[in-house]
C-alpha cells in the first residue's frame, strides 16, 4: 500500500487502479474524450457514407466516374437507337456509310484494328493491306462484299476474319467506315489493285424513316 502511495506521489497525471496482476500493476489511463470522439464519428460517418454511396440512387450525382460513366452508357445507347439496326444488307451498309456516327464508330474500329496494315487513311501499307481509298477493289464489286471481305477474311492472305474478334456490330460498322472511304483516294495511298467498281448503289432511307 505504502508503493502505491509512493507511485501515486509521482509528478504527472498518471494514477494506479490498484488492480494488480500477479504484481503487474495498472495505471488508471482512460483513453481520452478526443479519441471517443472520433472513433464514434467515424462509425457514424461510415453508416451515412455507405447508406449514400452503395445503397442510394445518389451515387450518380455525388460520384463524378459513376456519373460519366452512366452519362456515356446512356449516349452510347442512344447512339445506337439512332443508328436503327445494324444489319449487313447493302442498302443499310450504304446509308450507315453516310451517317456521322456510324463512321466515328467505324473509324475507332479501324484505328484500333486495320491501320497496321491499311494505313491510317486507308490507303494501304506496302506489302501488308490494299488501298481502300481509291475506286479499285480486289475481292470487293458490291457493299456487302466490303462487310464480308472483313467479317470472313480473305483466305490465303494476309487479311484475317474479324468477326469472331469484333462481333457483329462493330464488323458493320468497320465496313460502313471502309465504305465512306472509297473516293477519298489519300495521296499517300498505294497504286490500285484489282478491278476498278461499279458505282455504290443507293443508301437505304435513314433510320426510323
Ligand atoms: C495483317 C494485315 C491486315 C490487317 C490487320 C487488316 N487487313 Fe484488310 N487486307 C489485308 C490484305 C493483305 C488484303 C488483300 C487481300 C487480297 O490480296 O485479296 C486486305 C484486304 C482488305 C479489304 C478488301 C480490299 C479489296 O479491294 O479487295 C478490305 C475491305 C479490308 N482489307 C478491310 C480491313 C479492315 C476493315 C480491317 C480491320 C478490321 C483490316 N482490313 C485489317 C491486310 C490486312
Amino acid at each position: 500500500m505504502s508503493t502505491q502511495n509512493h507511485d501515486n506521489d509521482a509528478p504527472g497525471p498518471d494514477k494506479l487502479t490498484g488492480h494488480n496482476y500477479d504484481g503487474i500493476r495498472e495505471y488508471d489511463n482512460p483513453t481520452p474524450g478526443w479519441w471517443h470522439l472520433i472513433f464514434m464519428g467515424s462509425i457514424v460517418f461510415s453508416i451515412g457514407y455507405f447508406a449514400i454511396f452503395h445503397l442510394s440512387s445518389c451515387q450518380e450525382v455525388l460520384a463524378p466516374e459513376a456519373r460519366h460513366a452512366a452519362a456515356e452508357k446512356r449516349a452510347d445507347a442512344a447512339s445506337f437507337a439512332l443508328l436503327g439496326e445494324l444489319t449487313n444488307d447493302g442498302p443499310t451498309l450504304m446509308r450507315l456509310s453516310t451517317e456521322e456516327v456510324a463512321i466515328g464508330k467505324g473509324q475507332a474500329v479501324f484505328g484500333a484494328r486495320c491501320v497496321i496494315c491499311h494505313g491510317q487513311n486507308g490507303g494501304g501499307m506496302p506489302g501488308l493491306g490494299l488501298n481502300l481509298t481509291d475506286d479499285y477493289g480486289k475481292n470487293i464489286r458490291a457493299p456487302e462484299d466490303v462487310y464480308k471481305t472483313i467479317s470472313q477474311g480473305v483466305t490465303g492472305t494476309a487479311m484475317l476474319g474479324f468477326e469472331a474478334q469484333l462481333g457483329k456490330d462493330d464488323t458493320i460498322l468497320a465496313a460502313a467506315y471502309v465504305i465512306s472511304l472509297r473516293g477519298t483516294n489519300t495521296p499517300d495511298g498505294l497504286p490500285p489493285e484489282g478491278e476498278p467498281m461499279p458505282a455504290w448503289p443507293a443508301a437505304a432511307p435513314p433510320a426510323g424513316e
